[in-house]
């Protein structure tokens, strides 16, 4: 865990990623795996970079005109990943994929980091790409719902990470400035974009990866949510 910049207060909310950091994108690999053998990961990647590639499109091309909901953008980039791929997605094949994404599994700390940031006092939230209905099954199923304040969708604005409209509702939603917000993701693009915002960033690197090369560092870097408590002092 590196050592927090110094000058920083530390945070008196918490916002956390959704896809990737929260729930496992990855974890519908083992279904991918299942209806195409050798390819899971594969496509599981591959879906996941479309999904994210089509959320930039449809914000920064012709004024937003081309904005549909994560679900959709989802769908679109599972599509575009088996062509790609050469994978046959019958209608059922489909329906099983994405039915698991609504699905996806919660990394097993999410629990246990919510209640320890709830007994410190902590205002806790989400802040996500992922449309409202999405979050509140992935919310549910994962049994998270009493100890978030906040699930904030960028639905509403119609803009996608990493638009600064879409991190302002942080600010927004809490009436805390950026800088008294942690704002946590396991995407390094969002980590970085947070934290050009004025967040203070937990950047968790579950997979070992480098971090984006333009410059910025996140204020913090870990391996697991647990690292969200390296920003307040022990007690
Ligand atoms: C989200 C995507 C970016 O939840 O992971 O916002």
């Amino acid at each position: 865990m590196e050592k927090p910049k110094t000058g920083h207060v530390s945070p008196r909310a918490v916002l956390f990623d959704a896809y990737g950091t929260l729930f496992d994108v990855y974890s519908v690999g083992l279904l991918a795996e299942q209806l195409f053998p050798g390819q899971g990961q594969a496509l599981g990647v591959l879906w996941r970079d479309k999904q994210i590639e089509y959320t930039r499109l449809v914000t920064t091309s012709n004024g937003g005109a081309h904005y549909r909901p994560f679900w959709e953008l989802t769908r679109a980039g599972l599509r575009y990943a088996c062509k790609r791929l050469g994978l046959d997605l019958t209608a059922d094949r489909e329906e099983r994929l994405m039915n698991q994404y609504r699905h996806l599994s919660a990394f097993p700390e999410n629990r246990e980091v919510l209640q320890a940031l709830k007994k410190r006092g902590i205002v806790t939230g989400i802040l996500s790409n992922g449309d409202p209905s999405m979050l509140e099954v992935a919310v549910k199923s994962a049994g998270l719902g009493d100890l978030l304040d906040h699930v904030l969708s960028v639905d509403g604005i119609r803009k996608y990470k990493t638009h600064p409209e879409a991190y302002a509702l942080g600010p927004q939603a809490t009436g805390l400035p950026a800088a008294q917000i942690a704002f946590v993701s396991c995407n390094s693009w969002d980590a970085l974009a947070a934290t050009w915002y004025g967040y203070q960033t937990l950047w968790v690197n579950r997979y070992a990866l480098p971090f984006e090369e333009l410059g910025t560092q996140p204020s913090r870097t870990g391996s697991n949510l647990r690292d969200v408590l390296g920003f307040f002092p022990a007690g």
